[in-house]
């Protein structure tokens, strides 16, 4: 059977068609993290999209009109999820005027006019009640804003929405952009012919939100670290009393699954050994390192100890292919960030292809200054995720596919 990244690989991508005198529309994802001023906090999400946008500008396509969410929005307006936010430093990285349209069907027109001086970027979709439920009313008036729909928003192609998924039912030219047809690439590398050993690390504060990746990912895997506040659950697993850390008690059971499983698939498992603890994480005054069975009554852990990362970072060492996806603590406070930041050195001094996933750990080694030392940086949280479980993509399943174009020529 034709695995899900074999199938994604498979689908048309910008190169194979011509864009040159039409009406390109791009689904990107700017949903990029905002500061409490306002400010665009990171734009990696926004410089990932602008080849697939300066292609269309390079190869004078008539217009192209850009297409985003931002936030949850409850399907109508909220002035702090407005793409207006994004407009200028778009702008800035795209060197081209960026006409914001807040209302495109009252713009029709204009966006069907031909010039190379200006794109557009349309106002959040996620403002159309329509967007999440994928209605085929909002499907059809996005489709007949263009004659070529370029989907590039991988971090949103697993939402099945009326943007990056019913509007392939209403243009006839459907492609993938590059960004998508990178984070497709990338993670093949990783999984399709991967060098061994393969090791996943997975962290995050939630057993629950990754077991389907934990359950199916065993026999693409030789190594398992789970660090995190989800490897407390494994911990309980294990019989260790965690005191007041969180775990989630319903999935203790799960856990004990996903260690049974990975023995059949002689996975090899690490657990911390050692972790960070205190009584009171606002105000982080008593910490201290205990083994993993020693936690302190009425304390809690929050990051792994020194001991774990030599354990974690010998084991990462002697891998071939790394894959990354959740901080091994709350490394947003600076004392429980130190785990999560020697495991990111740790992954980059490695000889092995490393490829991270899921937007708080892209976060954490560009924090700890490893961007540039990894592999591949994936733009999707939970499309990453998805495409780890094995599964087809939405924002893939509807494209055009090379094989039909063989088929035509
Ligand atoms: C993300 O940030 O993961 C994507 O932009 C998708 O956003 P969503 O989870 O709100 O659909």
């Amino acid at each position: 059977m034709i695995s899900n990244l074999k199938y994604m690989e498979g689908v048309q991508s910008l190169k194979d068609v011509d864009v040159t005198g039409k009406r390109v529309l791009i689904r990107v994802d700017f949903n990029v993290p905002m500061d409490s001023h306002g400010n665009i906090s990171d734009d990696r999400r926004i410089r990932a999209a602008l080849p697939t946008i300066n292609y269309c500008i390079d190869h004078n396509a008539c217009s192209i009109t850009l297409v985003s969410h931002l936030g949850r929005p409850k399907g109508q307006y909220e002035e702090r999820y407005s793409l207006r936010h994004i407009q200028k430093r778009l702008e800035r990285l795209l060197q081209k005027r960026v006409v914001f349209v807040d209302n495109f069907e009252e713009r029709k027109d204009e966006i069907a006019t031909c010039s190379l001086e200006r794109v557009f970027l349309l106002e959040n979709i996620r403002f159309e009640p329509g967007e999440k439920k994928n209605d085929p009313e909002l499907a059809r008036k996005l489709g007949s804003l263009c004659d070529v729909y370029v989907n590039d928003a991988f971090g949103t192609s697993h939402r099945k929405h009326a943007s990056t998924y019913g509007i392939t039912d209403y243009v006839d030219t459907k492609v993938a952009g590059f960004l998508m047809m990178k984070e497709i690439e990338a993670f093949s590398k990783a999984l399709e012919k991967p060098m061994r050993p393969v090791t996943l690390v997975v962290g995050g504060a939630k057993i629950s939100s990754k077991i389907t990746l934990l359950k199916s990912v065993m026999p693409k895997i030789d190594k398992l670290i789970i660090g995190g506040a989800m490897s407390n659950t494994f911990l309980v697993a294990q019989g260790y009393d965690m005191q007041e850390s969180f775990y989630e008690e319903e999935y203790v059971p799960t856990a004990r699954e996903v260690l049974d499983e990975a023995r059949k698939h002689k996975v090899k498992i690490y657990l911390p050994v050692d972790v960070v603890i205190t009584n009171d994480i606002e105000h982080p005054i008593d910490v201290k390192v205990v083994p993993a069975q020693d936690v302190l009554e009425t304390f809690k852990a929050v990051d792994i100890g020194p001991a774990t990362v030599k354990y974690f970072s010998e084991a990462i060492g002697l891998s071939n292919t790394v894959i990354w996806n959740g901080p091994m603590g709350i490394y947003e406070i600076e004392k429980f960030s130190k785990g999560t930041f020697k495991i990111a050195s740790a992954i980059a001094d490695s000889y092995a292809y490393t490829i991270v996933g899921g937007g708080d750990t892209a976060d954490a080694v560009e924090k700890a200054g490893e961007k540039e030392n990894f592999s591949f940086i994936s733009t999707g949280g939970g499309a990453s995720l998805e495409l780890l479980e094995g599964k087809i993509l939405p924002g893939f399943e509807k494209l055009d596919r090379k094989e039909d174009a063989a088929t035509l020529s």
